[in-house]
Formats: structure tokens, sequence, C-alpha cells
């Protein structure tokens, strides 16, 4: 066992497929247009991968550029912690499909899915770990292929989601810098608002779906628009509270992307200004877990955040669940 220490971000990485799925390519595919997209959610375009290509490949490719960002070695790894709501296998998981790929022999690997705020959650599992002493590299990438559970004949939901992964290095950072702290939550009696069957689907679900016994993505978009707003303004205070900060001792907003307009409804109950939430959802769509890792990624080759800067990480969705972080840009 090693001496306690703060964790940290030391390096990050991410991979999106080639092929651009736009707006007007939808207009060919369904009853949509580019206008209502945009106006509604914020979306342009979206990354999607090929029929034959695993949605692990984008994870391989974002775990060896977060490791070399960081200058570490795949072997050095205690941890992998893939974050996925879309596994390719049940079994082997995601997480040994990647640690076999980018040769992370000594990493213990598991998958975690808490949907579209696994990111947030896998963080706290790392800040424990690495915090106590007990590992000292813990690899999170957040790695989905909606695509292969979206319903593309479906106008309500085929249009917000996409393909993607972000990976994030996390280990020892100096005193001062790093995880300040974590929030995690769920209300699992609102679960039935967002469900992607897999061994079994409820007679209720079957009705919600109107009568389909289909195993796609299905949501109530509204309901979960609304519970998104409030719970991005509620966990992003609690770990304001719970940091002894103010939302003026914060840089950057980095939540999870799902519709600019739930977006804007926070920063709104928030009392800021829109462009200190940062987003990229207009590139991606909807990316589930992927979205955080991939929004630090981009802010930080973006330059929008520098070493001693407060970021609030917010994530919510399928589950329902959410999660929110503050942490001390160290890098
Ligand atoms: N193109 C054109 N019209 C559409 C489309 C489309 N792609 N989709 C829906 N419409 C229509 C509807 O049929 C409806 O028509 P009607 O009035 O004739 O019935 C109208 O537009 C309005 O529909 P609403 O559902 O009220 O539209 P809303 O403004 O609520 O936007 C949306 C829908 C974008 C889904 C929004 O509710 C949303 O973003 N919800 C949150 C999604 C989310 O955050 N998910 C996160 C978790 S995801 C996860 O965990 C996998």
């Amino acid at each position: 066992m090693n001496k306690t220490c703060n964790c940290g971000i030391l390096g990050l990485g991410s991979c999106f497929p080639k092929k651009v799925l736009t707006n007007h390519d939808l207009e060919k595919m369904v009853d949509t247009s580019n206008e209502w997209i945009t106006k509604r959610t914020g979306i342009s375009e979206r990354r999607i991968l090929d029929e034959d290509v695993p949605a692990h490949k984008l994870g391989v490719e974002a775990a060896k550029k977060a490791l070399a960002d960081a200058k570490v070695e795949p072997e050095e790894v205690d941890l992998i912690i893939v974050t996925t709501e879309t596994p390719d296998y049940l079994t082997p998981s995601m997480s040994c499909l990647i640690q076999s790929e980018i040769g992370a022999t000594k990493a213990a690997a598991f998958d975690l899915n808490a949907a579209c705020s696994g990111f947030i959650y896998g963080m706290s599992v790392a800040n424990q770990f690495i915090r106590s002493g007990f590992y000292k590299y813990v690899l999170i990438v957040g790695c989905e292929g909606l695509s292969k559970v979206v319903d593309w004949k479906d106008r309500n939901t085929c249009v917000l989601f996409g393909d993607g992964a972000g990976a994030v290095l996390f280990g020892p950072v100096e005193e001062g810098c790093g995880i300040i702290t974590t929030y995690t939550g769920a209300a699992g009696e609102l679960g039935k608002n967002i469900t992607i069957p897999c061994c079994y689907i409820s007679p209720e679900d079957i009705e919600a779906r109107g009568g389909e016994n289909k195993r796609t993505l299905w949501m109530d978009g509204s309901e979960v628009f609304k519970f998104a707003v409030k719970i991005m303004e509620h966990a992003s205070t609690k770990v304001l509270d719970d940091a002894g900060l103010t939302m003026d001792d914060i840089k950057l907003i980095v939540p999870h992307q799902a519709n600019i307009r739930i977006l804007e409804g926070a920063a709104k109950r928030l009392n800021i200004p829109n462009d200190k939430v940062f987003s990229n959802l207009h590139r991606y769509g909807n990316i589930s877990s992927a979205s955080i890792p991939v929004g630090l990624t981009d802010a930080y080759s973006q330059k929008i955040i520098s070493k001693g800067d407060n970021l609030i990480l917010v994530g919510f969705g399928g589950g329902l669940t959410w999660g929110a972080a503050i942490i001390r840009w160290n890098k």
C-alpha cells in the first residue's frame, strides 16, 4: 500500500468514427428537417460507426492517446474502467477487450453502466482507489456505439445520438490539485423513461413503446428533459456546497451533452452565462458516457482550461442517474 495522495488527470484522448451523418442526411431517412433538429437540440452532425466495426475500437484508440499524453506505458495501468451502455458483448466486457488490445497486462478491468452519468461514477471509483494509495494509475474510457441500438426509423430518437470514445488516465497529483469532490445519485423509479432492453423486456416497456417488442433505445424525451435541467442545477449546487466554493470560483462547467436547450436551461437556473457551460454537441450529438471525457479533451486542446482552474463536471441520464464532480485542473 502506497501513501495517500490526491487523484487528478494525467492524460486525455478521444476517438470518433470517420463517417459523418449530418442533419441533411437524416432528412432523407426520416420525416425531419435540419431546422427542427438544430433549433430543438443544437445538433448539426454526429459520427457513426460502420456496421461491421465494434465500438470498443474507438475506446482502444482513445485509451492509447490518453496514455501517450500522460507518458505512461500500458503495462503500468492498474485498473481499466470502461463506462458504457452499449457494450459490444456482455462478456467479455468492453474493458477486457480494450485491456487486451492496448496491452495493459497488469490491469484489472470491468465495465460500469450508469448510462450518460457513467464517467462521473467512474471518477468517483478511481478517486477512492488512488486517494487510498491502493492503485497508482486508473484508466477510464467512456466508449459508446449508440448507432447500434438506435431505431433508425424513429425520428424522436435517431436524430439525437452518435458514436465516440473519450479516455482519461487518473493518477497521483500534487497537493491542492485534482478531484476535490464527487457526488452521484440515482432514481430507479424513473428508469422507465429511457430504456434499452437486453436479455428481457417488460410488458410495461412494450406498452410504452406502443406494443413494439424491439431491443432499440426508447425514451420519453420531455420527461427526461425536465429531469435533466433540474438535476444539473441540483448536482452542480451540491458539489459547490460540499467543496465550500461558489460559482465565481468555477472557470467552466463541462456537462453531459444531450440538448443545447438543457444546457441553456441549467445555465439560467444557475444564474451563469451560457459561455461558462462547455458545448461541442453540434459536432457529435449525444454520445452518452463518452461526452464528458470528450468535452474535457476538447476544452483542454482548445486551451480553454489551464492549471489551477476549477471545473464542474456534471452528467445525467438513463437509470435515471446523475453525478457531478469538482476538479482543480493540474495539467
Ligand atoms: N423532427 C421533426 N419533428 C420531430 C422530431 C424530429 N426529429 N422529433 C420529434 N418531433 C416532433 C414530435 O413528434 C412532436 O410533434 P407533435 O407536436 O405533432 O406531436 C414535436 O416535434 C414536439 O415533440 P417534443 O417531444 O415535445 O419535442 P421536444 O422539444 O421536447 O424535443 C427532445 C424532443 C429533443 C427529445 C427533447 O425532449 C430532449 O432533448 N430530451 C432529453 C433527452 C436527453 O437528455 N437524454 C439524455 C439521456 S439519453 C441516455 O441516457 C441514453
